[in-house]
């Protein structure tokens, strides 16, 4: 049995106590007859401090053969320390090790991004890695207890798909005994019948887009929350947005300081955002882009340059809706004044980030739905299920998706969403 040892994160309170703590070497420091050993454990980091005259001669010896990330196991009396990293030392008594590691490729030095990739099963361990990894898990759960207690049900999607969600140009074609399946780029049109059966639904896995451009906003496979609601429409769709993103802000804030302050956050950024988000239209949009001087065509989609103008307007996230029609995609509802207008709403995050939810209403009725999917040359006979929906007590419907790796970059506030996911997927990445 090995879990017989303490967490570093379990320290406080334990002054005076001798410990055991199994971790890997995190950094070593020689100083005459002294050396610190500082373990880091996945939970929190601690000093360790040798002393010569004060332990047996091979302990000291083997304090000596310990090499960055070996992994190995010190006993010893916990003392409160403020300038060691943790906030604690350790008296050490006794070392033992488990392995004594290889030389170490990742050092303090630079890198470039490619290197620190191709290294990233060892990348992980760097500090700021395990910040941002932590406050992505913190998300994560800070997703699912959001839906749950607001009485969500949980609805897996299928990740092997007959037919695209959102549009045909980023599918990921797969062979099915003979048959095209697709990787799913969305599981909302699997949401939108269970809506139908249980009323608030969410579901939250991986979803695949075969992006061809190399952006920092860009992966190919990440992971999208989604929650589908029955009865609601696009005002109701952009509450649930704003309650939802105003949780995941105050969650990290309250949870995770410690990982924003090794990410250097400015986490006043953070504390800035309110409600209620402001809420501007497409037209409003295009016309702040123009006033900035922006080459922004009216009619298209907003590029990142213009998302980036756009999202530093407002410290909260900016609600963008009313898109023309024609850029969005096939299922969404148009607005009953302006039919040229989907009634959606993509959510921009502060600071230059932009785009982090995508949502709308739906369409709701059998013969305008079929109309899109022919528009759109979609194959009928693969949407037949969904459009049943429409034939059997069919109502108002909507909901988002958030892609998490880039809300997670916003709280964070780093550069580039590839780091925010264990092992990123991206043009030209399948490695490791
Ligand atoms: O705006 P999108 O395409 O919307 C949908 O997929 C809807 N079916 C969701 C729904 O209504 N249930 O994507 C939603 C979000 C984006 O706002 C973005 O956060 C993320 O998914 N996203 C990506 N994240 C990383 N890499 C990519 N290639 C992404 N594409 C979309
Ligand atoms: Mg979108």
């Amino acid at each position: 049995m090995l879990q017989t040892h303490t967490s570093i994160s379990e320290l406080g309170g334990q002054e005076g106590k001798a410990v055991t703590l199994r971790g890997w070497v995190y950094h070593k420091r020689d100083i005459g007859k002294i050396r610190f050993l500082v373990i880091r454990d996945g939970s929190g980091y601690a000093q360790g401090v040798v002393v010569r005259k004060e332990v047996a001669p091979e302990v000291f010896d083997l304090a000596d053969t310990l090499t960055q990330e070996s992994s190995f196991e010190m006993q010893g009396v916990v003392r409160k320390e403020p300038r060691a990293p943790g906030g604690y030392e350790i008296g050490v008594t006794a070392l033992k090790t488990f392995h004594i590691a290889a030389e170490y490729p990742i050092s303090p030095k630079e890198h470039g991004v490619e290197f620190l990739m191709d290294n990233r099963h060892l990348w992980l361990r760097s500090s700021m890695q395990h910040a941002v990894l932590k406050i992505r898990s913190e998300v994560a759960m800070g997703c699912r207890d959001f839906f749950d207690q607001r009485g969500y049900v949980l609805i897996d999607s299928p990740i092997l798909t007959p037919a695209a969600c959102e549009g045909t140009s980023t599918l990921f074609e797969t062979d099915y005994f003979g048959e095209k399946a697709y990787l799913s780029q969305s599981g909302q049109l699997y949401l939108e019948p269970a809506c139908m059966a249980f009323g608030k639904v969410y579901c939250f896995g991986p979803t695949f887009r075969a992006e061809k451009s190399k952006t920092r906003r860009h992966l190919t496979e990440f992971w999208m929350i989604e929650p589908e609601v029955a009865f609601a429409d696009l005002s109701d769709v952009m509450q649930l947005a704003e309650d939802f993103i105003m949780s995941l802000v105050e969650r990290v804030l309250s949870r995770r300081r410690e990982e924003l302050k090794t990410l250097e956050r400015d986490i006043s950024r953070l504390e800035a955002v309110g409600r209620p988000f402001p809420r501007m239209t497409y037209d409003d949009a295009a016309a702040k882009l123009k006033e900035a001087g922006a080459e922004f065509e009216w009619g298209s989609d907003f590029g990142a340059p213009d998302e980036t103008i756009l999202s530093n307007l407002h410290p909260s996230p900016l609600m963008v809706t009313h898109y023309p029609a024609n850029i969005k995609a096939f299922y969404m509802q148009p607005d009953e004044q302006r039919p040229d207008r989907a009634l959606c709403v993509d959510v921009l995050a502060p600071e230059g980030y932009g785009e982090i939810i995508g949502g709308s209403q739906r369409i709701h009725d059998h013969d305008l739905l079929l109309k899109r999917i022919q528009e759109h040359n979609l194959p009928v006979s693969a949407f037949q299920w969904y459009l049943d929906i429409r034939k059997y007590g069919t109502v108002p419907h909507g909901g988002f998706g958030m892609g998490i790796e880039r809300a997670v970059t916003w709280l964070c506030g780093i550069h580039h969403l590839r780091e925010t996911i264990p092992y990123p997927r991206t043009l030209g990445r399948l490695y490791p």
